[in-house]
């Protein structure tokens, strides 16, 4: 008898909003149309080193599209090329690839999807050098990924962020104080220029535009003269000032990604007041803009991008990833997104419109 057709697809890096519907687009489209069946990998990579899986049945991928996170769970610490182990504070790495491509090929499954971010899609381009089938969907909020004009859950990062600058417009009226919203982002300030002007943000900080901090003081006397007695301020996370560096949160040992950023706005917020004398709040938005139902536009684009994936396993183009190239997605190497993060670039459109209607960014 023949054997069936079966894939497997994992989600590794932070969750991000929009997973579950290019898992669900992936097996819906695998089962209905080609009857594939589909093997779902726990935990990102992990879950090939700990023989974590289990069959996705069309009743687990239905009802999925609108809901956040990731049903197999994810992991943004391992590496089965530097694995430390779960949970292992020894930090002894050591190569466990030949491990997983044993596991997967005792699977038995043609191809294996990775849904992912840089790190994610770096480690599957290495596990296609190594001879395994790889098709990749590249996911992250802060649509930093090379070889994609966009990724999904960018958007509903950039509606959450937009919502809640919208919400400290009030506070920073009746109170005539300086409001800070320091959003994700990591070195790209993607989030922050879009929420920044969504919303109405007059001082927009971006980690590709080092600030002067005279510069934005300036700029929030000028309103003040004006009678604008209040400003609001978005910074990224990554944002620093011209000839400093960017403020480190937290290190994480185990994580081939170690430096997690954060804490920007209460620096610059102690600034602002020190020098200006108006009463200054930060708001930092974190893990929320990661959190809950992906927008509509989410939605859509990780259902395009989930079903390509499924035709270019169909295909054969194996070591490629569906990214978005103006309205269409295309089929781009896997090693495009390895290159490293893709920056604003700063003759970008939306930055020149900001600066039109007044935006200071800082310089
Ligand atoms: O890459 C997504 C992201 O949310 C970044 O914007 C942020 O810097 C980082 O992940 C936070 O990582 P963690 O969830 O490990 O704190």
């Amino acid at each position: 008898m023949k054997k069936k057709r079966s894939i497997a697809i994992l989600t590794g890096g932070g969750d991000c909003p929009g997973t579950n519907a290019v898992i669900r687009a992936v097996a819906k489209k695998a089962i209905i149309e080609l009857g594939i069946e589909v093997i779902g990998i726990e935990d990102g990579f992990e879950g090939l080193i700990s023989r974590k899986w289990r069959k996705l049945h069309y009743e687990d991928v239905s009802g999925i599209l609108t809901v956040g996170g990731t049903i197999l769970g994810t992991s943004n610490k391992c590496d089965p090329y530097r694995y430390a182990g779960e949970n292992d504070k020894t930090l002894k790495f050591r190569d466990v690839s030949r491990m997983v491509i044993s596991n997967l090929k005792k699977l038995g499954v043609e191809c294996l999807v990775c849904i992912g971010g840089d790190g994610t899609l770096t480690i599957a381009s290495k596990f296609h050098k190594d001879g395994v089938p790889i098709v990749a969907v590249p996911k992250t909020i802060d649509n930093d990924l090379r070889g994609t004009d966009v990724t999904f859950g960018f958007d509903t990062a950039v509606s959450i962020a937009a919502e809640a600058i919208d919400r400290v417009h009030t506070t920073a009226q009746s109170h005539h104080r300086v409001m800070i919203v320091e959003v994700m982002g990591r070195t790209a300030g993607w989030i922050a220029l879009y929420s920044g002007v969504a919303a109405g943000g007059d001082i927009i900080l971006i980690p590709e535009i080092p600030y002067h901090i005279e510069s934005v003081i300036g700029k929030v006397k000028g309103r003040n003269r004006m009678g604008k007695r209040f400003s609001i301020i978005v910074v990224s996370e990554g944002a620093k000032p011209k000839g400093g560096s960017v403020v480190v949160r937290q290190i994480v040992k185990d994580s081939p990604e170690q430096v997690r950023l954060g804490g920007i706005s209460f620096i610059l917020g102690h600034k602002i007041e020190q020098e200006t004398g108006i009463e200054t709040r930060q708001v930092v938005l974190g893990h929320l803009q990661r959190g809950g139902t992906p927008t509509p536009t989410d939605r859509v684009l990780a259902t395009r991008l989930g079903t390509k994936a499924v035709e270019m396993i169909e295909k054969g183009q194996f070591g490629y990833m569906a990214g978005v190239k103006g309205d269409h997605i295309v089929a781009v190497g896997l090693e495009e997104a390895a290159k490293g993060p893709r920056n604003v670039p700063l003759g970008h459109p939306l930055i020149i419109s900001a600066r039109s209607v007044g935006t200071c960014f800082g310089d």
